[in-house]
């Protein structure tokens, strides 16, 4: 049984870090865990959360409420909670490369963890990080600390630039100088970023509903170029041109 080292600690306007010990193996940037939300039986189904940080044996979640289980999870005391994971595929971890990378609201929790390892790899990384309004910005220092060039955008212009992740992106990418580009949030967010990148490979990271978690249920299923997947096995991070937009949910 995992455990949560300390209470829930709010972060941003309704957004919560949760510090959890996992065991082995080691999680990659791009993996998620899995909760029990209660301790009841209400809600049956475990809710997937991305990894944003791992530090010696710790690995860090952000939370966002929602519904039923976040908020539940968003009240935990410390103590016992039943986690599995990591779950999933990572990331590539590319070396000494030019990185971009966009995150909108809480599809930016897996990009820190990503970010931090490009940095160590070497790589120049550009972050766009974006929010609805300056109250849901969660760490902003953590996430400017691992890129060379931090933008922040909201989309009311509360904080940084005006602009959705997707119309300021679309004003750097055709450059075309980036090495690699990776990006987490809104599905169409995702699918513009593809578009808009050319030849450059882009991985995504897809946060479609997902049931067991595990492979066991094709809640997950997605309709990709290579054929329906399950994101929770095969991905959730997969190459964004291998991905048929327009069967993703919003
Ligand atoms: C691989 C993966 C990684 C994720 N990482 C994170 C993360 O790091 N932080 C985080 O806060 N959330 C993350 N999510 C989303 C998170 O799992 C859901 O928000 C959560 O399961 C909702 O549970 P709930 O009981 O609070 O909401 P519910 O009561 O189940 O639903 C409340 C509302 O949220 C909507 N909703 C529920 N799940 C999703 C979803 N997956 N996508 C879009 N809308 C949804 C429902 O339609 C409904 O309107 C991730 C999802 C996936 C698949
Ligand atoms: S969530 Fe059950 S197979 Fe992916």
């Amino acid at each position: 049984m995992s455990r949560l080292i300390e209470k829930p600690i709010p972060v941003s306007d309704g957004h919560y870090m949760l510090k959890v010990e996992i065991g082995s193996p080691l999680p990659l940037p791009g993996q998620f865990v899995s909760i029990r939300v209660s301790e009841g039986s209400e809600p049956l189904l475990r809710r997937p959360f991305s990894i944003f940080n791992h530090e010696g044996g710790v690995a860090s979640l952000i939370v966002k409420v929602v519904g039923t289980g976040t908020e539940l999870l968003s009240r935990r005391g410390p103590g016992a909670i039943d986690l599995i994971g990591p779950l999933g595929s990572g990331f590539t971890i590319a070396r000494d490369k030019k990185i971009f990378i966009a995150g909108g609201g809480v599809g930016n929790a897996p990009l820190y963890f990503l970010a931090r390892a490009l940095s160590e790899s070497h790589c120049d990384v550009t972050y766009l990080y974006g929010a609805r309004s300056e109250k849901y910005i969660y760490l902003e220092n953590q996430f400017r600390r691992n890129a060379g060039h931090f933008i922040l955008a909201t989309d009311d212009g509360s904080s940084g630039t005006k602009g959705s992740v997707a119309d300021i992106a679309a004003q750097i990418l055709p450059g075309g100088q980036y090495d690699m580009i990776y990006t987490c949030g809104p599905a169409a967010m995702m699918e513009k970023i593809t578009s808009l990148a050319g030849e450059t490979p882009v991985e995504v990271s897809v946060e479609n509903y997902f049931g067991c978690s595990i492979g066991l249920c094709s809640g997950c299923t997605i309709e990709t170029s290579g054929g329906m997947k399950r994101a929770c096995v095969d991905g959730p991070v997969f190459k964004g041109g291998d991905i048929r937009w327009k069967s993703m949910p919003d």
